[in-house]
């Protein structure tokens, strides 16, 4: 076994570590040459060197593993007939694009070899990656490291940077109507880690039991199980979720009042004031979930209901939709009783994001970047959900659940069973969607109508039109459902 260090030679140095196991001893053509190759071939096969990577020159991976130049040339001509590598002449050699077995065309994806088939991604929760504004992002990462103090690299406040608070609570007042300033704002790395020290804080404060949606996402309920509470299930109608079904245990309840996830509904006016004045009565809390409150298409969204109580709402928003989730930044808006638990909460587990990460989103809201790259990105998904929504309705009368917003469409089916085929024959297809059942949205497994959570701004652009074509086709012929 050998280890080498190649440091690159020809354009720019590598400077890679490349870990080979390699058989001493012999030449071109011996048994060293076929175990460079072999090890070569393993370490691509594997995925541990992805497609892409550049590998060190020959003369200095012959250096590294005391062999003859002509040794490493003969196998990496050999691994570039067979395809595992590409070379060009001059310039290089890397790990080609196709030759390894698919690893994670999709998230979640277990690669399996042999099986580099494309597959489209639809699942709810992800916006179009390719949108990222890259050069933007840097230009703010750049100017910011550059004009912060030193002292914004420190351990950081569990709280988050004073610049970053401060951009956001002008953002969310100005965008959402929320009632905040900068000490309320508590930046998180998204809104999971942010429900999930709320949860904890108000473990600490004796409560037991959250209210969640029904549907709603099951990762939200095992994050809540995960702090020691239980969860209760409210119905959700075409009004929003239904107060009706508040428990006595409940001592706070998690919402999605501007566009339900999954059914996309809007929270009645009159049931939103029902949940403050139930917060009010009992010295509970509404934890507003506003995932996706930047992208409504027929109207202007609804205003924040942390406005109604900001005592008693805690409000909650994240950049996974708007920019991207990679990125893991959130905030939360908390109410005066809540804010040293959430803040000891963050504390103890030790995790904030980095500073670098934080002072550029601040410059990029501070600019008004963020604003542009959120309207360039509703005008896409605008259109795009247009485009679903009128091909859907080739196929049946049965509208999508809920109003034109976000990122997903629910769209409703017969029977659980009927889901399971859809989600089946869609895989069979090249297109992963996922189902409410399948995917575990309602509390019970038992109960609650099927459908399909279309996640329209996942593909990047050159998939769309095929990811639309491949829906219709596995949609035709679907049973579909209208839901009450
Ligand atoms: C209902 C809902 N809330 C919140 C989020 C955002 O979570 P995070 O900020 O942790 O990425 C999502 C993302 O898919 C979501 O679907």
């Amino acid at each position: 076994m050998a280890h080498s260090r190649a440091t690159g030679t020809g354009r720019g140095s590598l400077g890679i570590d490349l870990h080979l196991a390699v058989d001493a001893g012999g030449g071109v053509g011996s048994g060293v040459g076929r175990s460079i190759e072999s090890a070569l071939r393993e370490a691509v096969a594997s995925g541990r060197l992805p497609a892409g990577t550049r590998l060190p020159g020959t003369r200095s991976l012959a250096d590294d593993l005391g062999l003859a130049r002509g040794t490493v040339v003969e196998a990496y001509a050999q691994l570039t007939a067979e395809g595992y590598l590409v070379t060009a002449t001059g310039a290089g050699t890397w790990v080609a694009e196709t030759r390894r077995p698919a690893a994670n065309l999709v998230a979640g994806t277990p690669a399996t070899a042999g099986t580099a088939r494309r597959i489209i991604d639809l699942r709810p929760g992800r916006p179009d990656l390719s949108l990222f504004p890259v050069a933007v992002w840097a230009a703010s990462v750049k100017r910011s490291l550059a004009a912060a103090p030193h002292a914004s690299l420190d351990y950081s406040d569990p709280a988050g940077l004073p610049e970053l608070r401060k951009a956001i609570a002008a953002y969310v007042s100005r965008t959402r109507g929320v009632r905040a300033d900068a000490s309320a704002v508590v930046i998180t790395s998204g809104f999971t880690h942010g429900l999930a020290m709320v949860s904890r804080a108000l473990h600490g404060a004796g409560v037991r039991m959250i209210a969640t949606e029904d549907p709603g996402l099951p990762h939200h309920r095992r994050l809540i199980h995960g702090a020691g509470l239980a969860t209760s299930p409210l119905t959700v109608g075409p009004q929003g979720a239904d107060p009706a079904g508040l428990v006595a245990d409940a001592g706070a309840v998690l919402l999605t009042p501007s566009h339900q996830h999954p059914r996309g509904v809007v929270l009645d006016p009159a049931l939103r004031t029902v949940f403050v004045d139930w917060a009010n009565d009992r010295d509970g809390f509404v934890i507003e979930d506003d995932y996706d409150g930047e992208f409504r298409y027929d109207k202007q969204p609804v205003g924040a209901l942390q406005a109604l109580a900001p005592d008693r709402v805690v409000f909650a928003g994240s950049t996974s939709k708007a920019l991207a989730p990679g990125l893991r930044i959130g905030w939360l808006v908390l109410p005066e009783p809540l804010r040293i638990p959430v803040l000891d909460a963050i504390a103890d587990t030790g995790a904030t994001v980095g500073a670098p990460d934080q002072l550029a989103l601040a410059d990029l809201v501070d600019r008004g970047d963020y604003d542009r790259h959120v309207r360039r990105a509703r005008q896409s998904y605008q259109k795009r959900r247009a485009e679903l929504a009128e091909r859907v309705a080739t196929l049946t009368d049965v509208p999508f659940d809920g109003v034109p917003a976000g990122l997903h469409a629910l769209l409703p089916l017969a029977s659980p069973q009927e889901e399971k085929r859809i989600v089946e024959d869609a895989l069979a297809a090249g297109l992963r969607l996922i189902g409410l059942h399948g995917a575990g949205y309602w509390h019970s497994p038992t109960r609650g109508g099927g459908g399909v959570v279309i996640g329209y701004a996942t593909p990047p652009p050159h998939l769309w039109r095929s990811a639309l074509d491949t829906l219709a086709e596995v949609l035709d012929g679907a049973d579909f459902a209208r839901w009450r």
